[in-house]
């Protein structure tokens, strides 16, 4: 139950399969209090660990972060770097927790140009969370949406498939996020509304909801009121409202 405009209104939300995040505004948050970017990426690593927690409470199945786009290699190297730093600390620190509870963790990207040491703490993540299924949490890093479809071509063209068999369910079968469904609620925090590259392919008919709160402070109450804007909203996949919901 909800209020609004003075009134209580009733909504029953409907828990998204697929939640996809892009988890911006960390540099802004950290700007806002004096602090060094850094300060906002681990404030922001912190989040992470409760969004995961409150996503699996709440029984979604699948939960994908945009941690690092193959253009965040711009920014300077020690931003670069202490990011690589923060993923490796959480692998350390969080990996048995997630583990515990029914993590599966996954990769979507390129492990190209990442530092050894980083790129086996990733693959060990994903070998040893292989079997869990309560929640799919995909790690979108080192990851570029159009990177992945230039790919997926690649590896097409390589296998020999003939172009009749070109179709949209075997390009999905050759992207990262092969096997999995498409997201249904794509959440960007801090306000910009863009893709930045992200999940081009399967964002085709995502709903969007962007909100001005700096990822570090998108906290459970925020994901609810995502989730509930998205159980308001009526997904029509091209086709008109009496289509979907014929007379009683
Ligand atoms: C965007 O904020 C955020 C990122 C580029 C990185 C997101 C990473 C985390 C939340 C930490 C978890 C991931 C890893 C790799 C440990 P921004 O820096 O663009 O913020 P701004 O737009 O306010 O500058």
């Amino acid at each position: 139950m909800r209020q609004q405009n003075g009134q209580v209104a009733e909504i029953t939300l409907r828990i998204p399969t697929h939640i996809a995040i892009i988890m911006d505004g960390n540099g802004r948050w950290a700007k806002a209090r004096g602090l060094p970017r850094l300060a906002g990426h681990r404030a922001g690593t912190e989040n992470l660990r409760r969004v995961i927690e409150a996503c699996a409470d709440l029984g979604v199945r699948i939960l994908t972060i945009y941690a690092f786009s193959t253009e965040n290699w711009r920014r300077p190297p020690e931003e670069v770097y202490g990011l690589f730093g923060l993923l490796e600390q959480m692998i350390d620190r969080e990996l048995d927790n997630l583990d515990r509870n029914g993590v599966q963790i996954r990769h979507l990207g390129s492990l190209e140009g990442v530092p050894e040491r980083l790129q086996r703490k990733i693959r060990m993540a994903i070998e040893r969370t292989k079997g869990n299924s309560r929640l799919i949490l995909c790690v979108a890093f080192n990851y570029g949406g159009r990177q992945e479809i230039v790919e997926a071509v690649r590896r097409i063209i390589a296998d020999g498939v003939p172009p009749e068999a070109v179709n949209e369910e075997l390009i999905s079968r050759y992207l990262y996020t092969a096997g999995l469904p498409d997201p249904d609620l794509i959440i960007r925090t801090s306000g910009e509304m863009r893709l930045s590259n992200f999940l081009l392919w399967q964002a085709a008919y995502a709903e969007f909801y962007v909100t001005p709160v700096y990822w570090p402070d998108f906290d459970r109450e925020e994901l609810l009121k995502a989730i509930e804007a998205y159980s308001r909203r009526e997904r029509r996949f091209g086709q008109i409202s009496e289509q979907l919901a014929p007379p009683g």
